[in-house]
């Protein structure tokens, strides 16, 4: 089974526009004709229109961090789906562990935002994991199965073809501990195992699951030519263009 795989920068709340055109002026050359790898940036949305004009005409692919259900309405300081098409964007992040450790962000929630993503086009990246204590408590294959159960509720087989799962064990985020090739082998197979239970062999054996969780280049293809991994997400390491690109590069 080929999976072509995603590579992601995830940016947090970094980058001025002025510092994200910089990035992308300096990213582009790197990757010229690249082609193994489909490549996604993930800007704050003060960024996002200035990341789409300046990535224009190359393949890379850019997306919202978060994304809000609704198509407008008085939710302030949120970003509706149309707004993000507007601007160019293709993609978002839904679910990722600091909307859902900060900003009290459910299952349920992410379930509306998965919907709301397929139903505008968007593509999705839902990001699931487990935290320290979850994991220490022999926990993780229950959180996984049940953030998949609540977060993918109602999804179709015919919708589910575009949706990437990005695996990021909280424990992993932003510490520099990252989790073995065979920890997250082990989590990927218990991801696409459920994936298969609710939407059958096919949609499992076609989904693209990223591993997310302190990817360097130092890590990556370790990481990434392992059968199970079909990509990354990437946030710290994603920041300056040389440490991307070689991510990129694994
Ligand atoms: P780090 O790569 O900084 O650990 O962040 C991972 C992440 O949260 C990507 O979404």
């Amino acid at each position: 089974m080929s999976r072509k795989a995603l590579i992601a920068a995830n940016w947090k709340m970094y980058k001025t526009p002025a510092e994200a055109k910089a990035f992308v002026e300096a990213f582009l050359p790197l990757v010229a004709n690249h082609s193994r790898d489909e490549i996604a940036l993930f800007p704050s949305v003060t960024s996002l229109a200035t990341v789409v004009a300046a990535a224009a005409g190359s393949t890379i692919r850019v997306g919202l961090q978060n994304m809000h259900f609704a198509d407008e309405g008085a939710y302030t300081g949120e970003t509706s789906p149309l707004m993000l098409r507007a601007v160019g964007a293709t993609h978002t992040l839904i679910g990722h562990s600091e909307r859902r450790q900060y900003f009290a962000e459910t299952d349920e929630v992410v379930n509306k935002k998965l919907h709301s993503a397929l139903r505008h086009g968007i593509l999705p990246v839902v990001c699931i994991g487990e935290s320290l204590a979850e994991r220490e408590a022999g926990e993780t294959a229950r959180v996984l199965k049940t953030q998949i159960h609540h977060g993918f509720a109602g999804i179709t087989v015919e919708q589910a073809a575009t949706i990437v799962i990005a695996y990021e064990p909280v424990w992993a985020i932003g510490t520099g501990k990252t989790a073995t090739p065979e920890m997250a082998v082990d989590a990927h197979r218990i991801v696409r195992a459920e994936i298969a239970a609710i939407l059958g062999a096919a949609v499992a054996s076609h989904m693209r699951i990223l591993y997310g969780g302190s990817v360097k280049p130092e890590n990556a293809s370790s990481l990434l030519n392992e059968e199970e991994i079909d990509g990354a997400l990437v946030g710290g390491a994603s920041l300056i263009p040389s440490s991307f690109a070689a991510i990129v590069h694994y």
